[in-house]
């Protein structure tokens, strides 16, 4: 198996790939980024998409204190034969598990990728589109349109209708240069915490008033939370609507 680190790489993007949920809503089982789609583990999957980027150099993956020992038992190698450099332990909260990565990441990084390990179909062309925009704009987003009519709810009560017009979904890879997302994450270090309402990175840049362009993203890009998500991954796959 060849390594990854010995064919020089010239990019100067790092993508740090959290890994480390409990996958409370898939259930029982090994955690979500080792159960297979297409016969291959997810997380692998999702990195071997990753190394086809000429621009990326270095893969970080934060997997669960509770998985690193059978990753490095049974998944290093393939791992690092597409590019994974470093596994670190997560925290508690995905922006914990981020920060993790993103302490570790190498100084050589220009433009720090942050990619769910569980989203292994993403479009190559949507991540290209974000590394160039957020080269010159600072921070980049995958966007969808929301299609449904949105609604707040109180328990089984709904509330209110929120106005569709403006709203978009927004998913990985979220892509900034380092220094920006470094900052962002320092701050909130300093004045808040990293808790479970930080869902994405991109909301900390927001926070900070700073510009996060949206980069329009296909139909394909799904996160596998629910057993259904992993039935849906199966038939995208036998379809051949991804690869
Ligand atoms: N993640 C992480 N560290 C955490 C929580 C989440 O690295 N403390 C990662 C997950 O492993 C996943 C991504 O963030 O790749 C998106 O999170 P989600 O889909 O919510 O996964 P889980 O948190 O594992 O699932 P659940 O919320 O159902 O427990
Ligand atoms: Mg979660």
């Amino acid at each position: 198996m060849m390594n990854a680190s010995a064919d020089a790489p010239a990019g100067d993007v790092s993508v740090i790939v959290p890994a480390a949920g409990s996958g409370e809503r898939m259930g029982a089982g090994p955690r979500k980024p080792y159960l297979t789609v297409g016969g291959e583990p997810i997380l692998l999957r999702t990195c071997r998409r990753l190394h086809e980027l000429t621009d990326v150099f270095e893969i970080v993956v934060v997997a669960h204190p509770g998985d690193i020992d059978q990753i490095q038992q049974e998944l290093w190698t393939d791992l690092h034969a597409v590019g994974v450099e470093l596994i670190v332990p997560g925290g508690q909260t995905r922006a914990q598990s981020v920060w993790n990565g993103l302490e570790v990441v190498s100084a050589k990084a220009e433009v720090v990728a942050v990619h769910d390990a569980v989203r292994p179909f993403f479009s190559l062309d949507t991540m290209r589109a974000l590394v160039s925009t957020a080269r010159r704009r600072g921070a980049a987003v995958p966007v969808s349109p929301f299609l449904d009519t949105p609604k707040r709810l109180e328990g089984d009560k709904i509330l209110e209708t929120v106005r569709r017009a403006g709203l978009v979904r927004t998913g990985t890879p979220q892509v900034f240069r380092s220094d920006l997302l470094i900052e962002v994450y320092e701050y909130r270090m300093r004045t808040g915490e990293l808790s479970d309402r930080i869902t994405d990175d991109s909301q900390l840049v927001e926070a900070m008033g700073a510009e996060v362009a949206a980069v329009l993203d296909g139909d394909f890009n799904i996160k596998i939370t629910s057993p259904t998500d992993l039935r849906l991954a199966e038939a995208l796959l036998a379809a051949g609507l991804v690869e």
